[in-house]
């Protein structure tokens, strides 16, 4: 039922954790499951993200997803990171079950909402 990729991720998440001292934090529950996951961010002064990590209390594919979307996110300068969309997130995992498809808006929103944290605390360039 699930590509190579995902049981890879699912099985060896990448970037599990909190990054210290994040300049932003993205928190997001989904509602049709209860799952939750928290993503943090570290923005260097080029305005890319420098590093990122997740925490995921939820189903295989929410931890696969997280753990693509910080390797996706990684490196990315922010406007880059603010693109990646949850179809772009589970086309990198060689796709997820229809039934599973909204376990990646999790990923793709706590991205989006760590994003959104690092960007309301930050003077504006
Ligand atoms: S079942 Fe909850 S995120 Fe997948």
């Amino acid at each position: 039922m699930y590509s190579e990729k995902v049981m890879d991720h699912f099985q060896n998440p990448r970037n599990m954790g909190e990054v210290e001292n994040p300049d932003g934090v993205g928190e997001v529950g989904n509602p049709q499951c209860g799952d939750v996951m928290r993503i943090t961010i570290k923005v260097d002064d080029q305005d890319k993200i420098e590093d990122v990590k997740f925490k995921t209390l939820g189903c295989g594919a929410a931890i696969a997803t997280s753990s693509m979307v910080t390797e996706m996110a990684k490196g990315k300068s922010l406007d880059e990171a603010a693109q990646i969309s949850k179809k772009a997130v589970a086309d990198a995992l060689g796709g997820l079950p229809p039934q599973k498809m909204h376990c990646s808006n999790l990923a793709a929103d706590g991205l989006q909402k760590a994003i959104e944290d690092y960007r309301s605390k930050t003077p504006q360039k």
